[in-house]
């Protein structure tokens, strides 16, 4: 606020007596010739450079009051904890995302945020935001399953780093790990057995697997997965580079409860994964758009691993 006022050359001095989400009330002292008015007058102009809602200004006790209203606080529902913001939850399962700011940060709570899926143009920052869930999940030592036809991304993943993580890269061993999955679900149904740990089915390019001659077997073993397996702590977190219809059909979408959108090359491919436009404008790198079953659209920064 001081800074403002000093650029506009005003004699004036703010001080913060107040300070709420939604609204700060500063103090203003005036020394002549500056007038009132004068404050007043770069009410529109405050507003703009604070990044606020609005402002309204008050003489109260001999003093120029200023209070400046806040924008809403976007609503991150499940997604963001204030709480849990400085302290990343392992132990409950939640893992962060990214950052919305320096100290706000985007948070996957797999019970409430459940399957997810991820789509954005070649170098948007897929596989990077893959890898540092994976490295999260790998803290909280849940079991990972990575599909990834491309061999290149993961390959620093070793059975010695990680003994609860498996690399499958071609079609056939990919069929038959999910042939496994549903056996074993079966079976967990049977015994009605919920296991302590998570386990994440994390799947890279899904639109090789769904376009190679297996795609249609791959895709009924993944449905069964996806359509049983929250019950039993099972998670699908899938990317492709092309989000188009064909691959991310309505069965799909609406198995997956949260979405999230890099940048993508049309409104087109950004209202197929998002169901609104607006991931064609972001920055690529990581520059992310999320959107959960239970929240608005929050932008992130996703981390770079
Ligand atoms: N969070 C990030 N911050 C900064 N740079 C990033 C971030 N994520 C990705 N990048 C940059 O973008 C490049 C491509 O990222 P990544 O390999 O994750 O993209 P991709 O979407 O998986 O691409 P492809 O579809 O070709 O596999 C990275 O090598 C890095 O330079
Ligand atoms: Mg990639």
């Amino acid at each position: 606020m001081n800074n403002i006022l000093s650029s506009f050359h005003l004699n004036a001095s703010a001080t913060l007596i107040s300070h709420s989400d939604s609204v700060d009330r500063y103090a203003i002292d005036l020394t002549p010739p500056t007038k009132i008015r004068d404050v007043k007058a770069l009410a529109q102009d405050l507003t703009m450079y604070l990044n606020a809602k609005s402002i309204s200004f008050n003489v109260s006790d001999g003093k120029l009051i200023a209070d400046v209203f806040k924008k809403p606080i976007v609503q991150y529902h499940r997604l963001y904890d204030y709480t849990k913001a400085l302290y990343p939850t392992v132990h409950t399962g939640s893992i962060s995302l990214g950052k919305v700011s320096d100290d706000m940060h985007v948070f996957y709570n797999p019970q409430m945020d459940k399957n997810v899926l991820i789509g954005g143009m070649t170098g948007s920052g897929k596989s990077s935001l893959l890898k540092s869930m994976i490295e999260q999940f790998i803290w909280g030592s849940h079991t990972v399953y990575i599909m990834d036809t491309k061999r290149i991304d993961f390959a620093y993943i070793t059975p010695e780093n990680t003994k609860h993580v498996s690399i499958f890269s071609d079609f056939e061993s990919i069929l038959v790990q999910l042939r496994c999955l549903n056996n074993a679900l079966d079976e967990m149904f049977a015994r009605n057995f919920i296991p302590a740990k998570n386990t994440y089915i994390v799947i890279d390019e899904f639109a090789d697997l769904m376009l190679s001659d297996l795609g249609r077997h791959i895709k009924n073993e993944l449905m069964r997965i996806i359509q049983r397996s929250r019950a039993m702590r099972m998670y699908v977190i899938l990317s492709t580079q092309r989000p188009s219809a064909k691959i991310i059909d309505g069965a799909i979408k609406a198995n997956f409860h949260t979405k999230i959108a890099l940048k993508v090359d049309s409104k087109l491919n950004s209202r197929i994964i998002l169901d609104n436009p607006g991931a064609e404008l972001l920055d690529g790198n990581g520059d992310a758009l999320i959107c959960s079953a239970a929240c608005n659209m929050v932008r992130f920064r996703s981390f770079f691993v």
